[in-house]
C-alpha cells in the first residue's frame, strides 16, 4: 500500500519550494504589482480630462478611441466660425451630442435636419456654393461629422505591445499561482480569466473606434484583468508565506 502511494501523481505546491524560490517569486510579484499600479496611473493621466471634466470617465474612453464631436469639421464649425449662424444657441449642444452619439441617420432626420435646414442650407447647398460642405442631406452632413479618435496604426502598435508584454507577465504570475492550494477547477478557470479579459479589452478598443458604447466593455474587461491578476498575486504571496495545511 505504501509503495503505491509513491507512484501517485502529485504536483508541486508552495510547501515544496525552497525559501530562496519563495523570495524570488515574492520580489517578482511585488515588482509586477507596483508596475501595474504605475500603468494604472499612466492610463489615468493619458485619458483623464479629455471630456473637459477632471477625472477618468466613460466619456474620456469614448473620446480616446472613438473620437470627439469637437474633433469633427462640423463640431469645430458649430463651436467656432459657424456658431453665429445658429438662431438658437442650445442647438449647438444638440448637434455636438448627435455627433458624439454616432451621427446616426434616424436622429439626423428627427433632430438635426430641421436645424440645418433653418440655419445653414441657404449657403451650404451645392447649387449655391459647390465648394462648401453639402448640408442638405444625411450623406453630405455625415461626411463632416466623422469623429477622429485613435488611428488604426496606433491601435495596432499599442495592441501588439500589450499582447506580447502582458502575455509574459500573466504567464509568470499564472505559473506561480498554480502552486496555490485551491480547488483545481477554480484554478483551471482562474488562470484563463486574465488572458481572456486582456484579449477582450484589446478587441474592444478596435470596436470602440466604430461603436462608442463599447467603451464600457473596454473598461469592464480592463478591470477584470486587473482584479483577476491582483487576486492571483495576493493569494500566491499569502499562501507562499502564511498558509499552513490543516
Ligand atoms: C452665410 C453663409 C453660411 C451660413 C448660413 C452657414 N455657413 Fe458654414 N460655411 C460658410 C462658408 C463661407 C464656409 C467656408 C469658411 C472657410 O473655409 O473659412 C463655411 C464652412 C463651413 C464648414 C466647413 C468648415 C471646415 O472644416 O472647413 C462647416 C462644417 C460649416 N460651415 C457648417 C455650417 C453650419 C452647421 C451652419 C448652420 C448652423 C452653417 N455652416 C451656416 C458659409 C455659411
Amino acid at each position: 500500500m505504501a509503495d503505491r502511494m509513491i507512484f501517485e501523481k502529485r504536483f508541486i505546491r508552495f510547501k515544496d519550494i525552497s525559501i530562496s524560490e519563495r523570495i524570488l517569486n515574492t520580489v517578482f510579484l511585488l515588482t509586477i504589482g507596483l508596475g501595474y499600479l504605475a500603468a494604472l496611473a499612466n492610463m489615468y493621466y493619458t485619458h483623464q480630462g479629455l471630456d473637459g471634466k477632471a477625472g477618468l470617465s466613460v466619456d474620456d474612453v469614448v473620446i480616446s478611441y472613438y473620437g470627439s464631436s469637437t474633433q469633427t469639421r462640423l463640431g469645430t464649425a458649430v463651436k467656432g466660425i459657424m456658431a453665429s449662424n445658429l438662431k438658437i444657441k442650445s442647438d449647438q449642444d444638440v448637434i455636438l451630442k448627435w455627433i458624439q452619439n454616432g451621427a446616426t441617420e434616424t436622429s439626423y432626420d428627427d433632430d438635426i435636419a430641421p436645424i440645418l435646414n433653418r440655419d445653414c442650407i441657404m449657403c451650404h447647398t451645392p447649387a449655391i456654393n459647390p465648394s462648401l460642405p453639402n448640408l442638405t442631406n444625411y450623406a453630405g452632413v455625415s461626411e463632416v461629422a466623422k469623429p477622429g479618435g485613435v488611428t488604426i496604426p496606433t491601435l495596432v502598435r499599442v495592441s501588439h505591445i500589450h499582447l506580447f508584454g502582458i502575455a509574459f507577465i500573466l504567464f509568470f504570475i499564472g505559473r506561480i499561482f498554480l502552486l496555490c492550494e485551491i480547488n483545481v477547477y477554480v484554478k483551471r478557470v482562474a488562470v484563463v480569466i486574465p488572458f481572456a479579459a486582456m484579449l477582450l479589452d484589446v478587441v474592444s478598443w478596435f470596436i470602440t473606434k466604430s461603436i462608442p458604447e463599447f467603451a464600457y466593455v473596454v473598461i469592464i474587461s480592463g478591470m477584470l484583468m486587473g482584479i483577476s491578476m491582483g487576486i492571483q498575486i495576493l493569494l500566491s504571496i499569502y499562501q507562499m508565506w502564511f498558509y499552513k495545511e490543516n
